[in-house]
């Protein structure tokens, strides 16, 4: 008898690795954006796709509305490992001590949907990738977002309309030289804190796509809005890069499907997001939306294009034109 309890408490001891799971591995996801705008919907696509493609390795924890990490604080703390994706504006990436991102901010450079695809899909962004792994970040993919539209509380129509507001970016060096160059005074400030700021007039207009006017529901705290689509919102989805290697291979490709597959998704779906926000927030009446004539267009690229002269010096007159080739854009100088 004592016998055969014994052999039956080992054959339990033996038993239990193989029927216990082990712990998945937690992913967690922050960004700054409503779980509604095209970001926060591809994050939930994501998680329910690595769930399924690493058959339940990988547990994705979804933090949206800067829940977990705010613009100041989410790049560190992927380099240090406490998060594991991200996916930033290219235009924050100044804090990591890579200054070329910057340059997707030259004015009218890529508002065209045609001429964004074609520089992200260009050789060009290997060696861009490179400066980004050199910090400990790995590049997945890039999501395109749009082209950005102005709200503020005073008509902005032609470029003298700026003079003396206080217009917050996201902090890239580029839209600084953008808004001084517009005589106004640009302040670098979180996207979280952007509707506070707007409502009780730290600042007096920005610059963004039309999904997230709606979904963090800026139109009720602006007057106006001008269809300018003067700037891009383009997305890196960045991962650890330490941590991404060491992940086991299988779990690996199985996110790199879902990477591959949410990206497509965010393609294919942000361009009609927006347009749908612009026609909501136009038919809200809460904000008098302005379409630019031809000649307001001409005035504004005219206004603007010193500032491409001027980030020769930042960037290398040799680099940029690089990238004037590589998106197919013609400057007006
Ligand atoms: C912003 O700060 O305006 C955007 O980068 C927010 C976002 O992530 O869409």
């Amino acid at each position: 008898m004592r016998k055969w309890i014994l052999a039956a408490a080992a054959a339990a001891v033996i038993a239990v690795p193989a029927i216990a799971k082990a712990d998945p591995i937690i992913v967690k996801f922050s960004h700054v954006v409503s779980p509604d705008a095209p970001k926060g919907k591809a994050a939930l696509l994501f998680k329910t796709l690595a769930e399924k493609y690493t058959d339940g390795k990988v547990k994705v924890e979804i933090y949206p509305n800067s829940s977990l990490y705010k613009d100041k604080e989410e790049l560190e703390a992927l380099q240090l490992g406490s998060v594991q994706i991200l996916a930033p504006s290219i235009s924050k990436f100044g804090p990591l001590g890579v200054k070329e991102f910057d340059i997707f901010d030259l004015p009218f450079l890529l508002s065209d949907d045609a001429r964004a695809r074609q520089m992200f899909s260009s050789p060009m962004m290997a060696d861009l990738n490179k400066k980004l792994e050199a910090k400990g970040v790995e590049p997945l993919a890039y999501w395109d977002n749009g082209a950005h539209v102005y709200t503020c509380n005073k008509p902005l129509i032609m470029p003298d309309d700026f003079r003396g507001l206080k217009m917050r970016i996201q902090g890239s060096k580029v839209l600084d030289a953008v808004a001084r160059e517009l005589g106004a005074i640009p302040q670098i400030m979180g996207f979280g804190e952007l509707y506070q700021a707007l409502q009780t007039g730290v600042v007096d207009g920005e610059d963004k796509v039309p999904s997230n006017i709606l979904t963090q529901k800026l139109y009720e705290v602006q007057k106006n809005l001008t269809v300018s689509y003067h700037g891009r919102l383009t997305y890196a989805l960045i991962t650890n890069d330490k941590w991404w290697k060491g992940l086991p291979p299988d779990v690996r490709a199985g996110l790199d499907k879902a990477v591959k597959e949410t990206t497509v998704f965010f393609n294919d779906t942000a361009a009609k997001d927006n347009a749908d926000a612009l026609a909501k927030i136009r038919a809200s009446g809460k904000i008098q939306v302005h379409d630019q004539t031809p000649a307001e267009k001409k005035a504004w690229i005219a206004k603007l294009m010193p500032v491409h002269l001027e980030m020769q010096k930042r960037f290398g007159k040799e680099f940029i034109e690089k990238i004037y080739a590589a998106s197919g854009f013609t400057p007006a100088f």
